[in-house]
């Protein structure tokens, strides 16, 4: 029954909360910013938004159906919406293997997030100087046994609430963590705009030079839109399967991707009118932009203040933590689901040795940044490695094939009927959403690849 049932979202609020919760992350708050700083502002945000609108959304509404309508677990899903074909369960694999891919990695950057709360709790940014912001995180991202002690952090706190359950874990944390991230978001947001020299930062968010797109621009702007709304990798479908069947799929994939679009954007609004109030700085230092860059300012533009320099630190990395937990919790869920209803074991037991594997592997990522530096695979150390796999290869065409399922392989009787909820309700947009299903996704990303493959000359 709706709601008695433990592995159900009990309520839509939770279960778009949820969703959001996965899509809202270091993608948002860590990834785009940097993304939009090496790839040249304004042009790169809006195709970023037309991806998102073109290829995400829909992605994302496929992903809720196959979910919803397989109802138990997503290679059952699958297989379900293939017409019962066992075949289709292996696809329904790709996001159980995606999850330890990810999470390996994420956990890292979720880590460094950790280790900077704790170190804006403690004070401990207060009087340095720039130069030892640098040295510091360099020192720091590349020992060998910190970052890994924090990474478990986080992988024994997602751990924890995965183990928990549906409800009591991913639905209760996720009501938690998202309100307490948007006040905090909207907070900083009103601080950053009044630092002196935002409206440069706003220009460099807001006015376009489409000079700087390339085809470059182009795949990574599309890597960063699936990765932003978690798509592709069957993580939302995963979710899916917890969701009531009053629930209105397409409604809900446009609310999931306008919140993570506003947060994306918010981000954009704390960080670079934050850059640009110290002259000299530029928005293009990269994955390091939030962990030299933006501490350095905070402790310079609110230096004469020193209990608002702690708070607007503190707050800021807090939000980076609940950010990346709600994600991180999103992608344990991907694998560890698997093994909880196909290998019987317990829910917890499932969540450990998942966990566990991570770990392992999360700590070569960790590594690459120090010892192993010069342990590389397609001349990229693990970290890169796994971040290229998942945002540009698995994610991109994990979305191609399941629009290419759902649109050609699934009778569309069941599809139509899955995104009306049999006819109960009215879905102005399905015959849209259709086409691009069927025609327009799987050939953009087609040509997406084509041209980064050089195989247009
Ligand atoms: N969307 C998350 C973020 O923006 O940080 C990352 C993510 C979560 C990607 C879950 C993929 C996924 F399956």
């Amino acid at each position: 029954m709706m709601g008695t049932n433990k592995n159900i979202f009990a309520s839509k609020v939770g279960a778009i909360l949820a969703a959001a919760g996965s899509a809202v992350g270091l993608g948002n708050v860590w990834r785009f910013p940097t993304e939009v700083g090496s790839n040249g502002g304004a042009a790169f945000i809006l195709i970023y938004v037309l991806f998102m609108l073109v290829l995400g959304v829909p992605i994302m509404v496929t992903e809720f159906a196959i979910g919803r309508y397989g109802g138990s677990d997503v290679t059952d899903a699958f297989q379900k919406m293939g017409g019962g074909c066992r075949g289709w369960k292996w696809m329904g694999l790709v996001p159980v293997v995606s999850g330890f891919l990810i999470l390996s990695y994420y956990a890292v950057v979720a880590g460094w997030t950790l280790y900077y709360a704790y170190e804006a709790l403690i004070g401990g940014f207060s009087g340095k100087t720039p130069e030892a912001f640098t040295n510091d995180f360099v020192a720091f991202s590349s020992d060998s046994l910190q970052p890994v002690f924090w990474m478990a952090l986080i992988i024994a706190m997602t751990c924890g609430i995965v183990a928990l359950g549906v409800q009591k874990g991913i639905e209760r944390g996720a009501k938690i963590m998202m309100p307490l991230l948007f006040i905090f978001i909207l907070v900083l947001v009103g601080c950053s705009l009044t630092l002196p020299n935002a409206s440069l930062g706003l220009k460099f968010l807001f006015q376009p030079d489409f000079s700087k797109v390339t085809s470059s621009v182009i795949l990574s702007a599309m890597g960063q839109a699936f990765f932003s709304l978690s798509v592709g990798l069957g993580c939302l479908c995963t979710y899916a399967c917890y969701f009531r069947k009053d629930i209105d799929l397409m409604k809900d994939g446009l609310s999931v991707a306008s919140i993570d679009t506003l947060v994306a954007l918010f981000s954009g609004l704390i960080i670079f009118p934050a850059v640009y109030s110290i002259p000299g700085l530029q928005p293009d230092a990269g994955p390091s932009l939030v962990f030299i860059t933006l501490p350095n300012v905070f402790q310079q533009v609110f230096g004469d203040i020193p209990w608002l320099a702690y708070l607007f630190s503190l707050i800021f990395y807090l939000l980076l933590v609940m950010a990346a937990l709600t994600s991180s919790i999103s992608m344990l869920e991907m694998s560890a689901a698997y093994f909880n209803k196909n290998l019987r074991m317990s829910r917890p037991m499932a969540a450990v040795v998942v966990s566990l594997v991570c770990l392992v592997l999360g700590t070569f990522c960790s590594l690459s940044f120090g010892d192993w530096k010069d342990v590389t695979l397609f001349d990229m150390g693990f970290f890169d490695l796994f971040d290229f796999l998942v945002a540009k290869l698995i994610m991109p065409i994990g979305g191609m094939l399941m629009c290419i399922f759902l649109g050609w392989v699934v009778d569309e009787k069941v599809l139509c009927a899955e995104l009306t909820n049999n006819g109960t309700i009215r879905s102005p947009l399905y015959p849209t959403y259709r086409f691009i299903i069927r025609y327009l996704a799987p050939l953009c990303i087609f040509l997406i690849f084509a041209n980064e493959l050089g195989l247009f000359g």
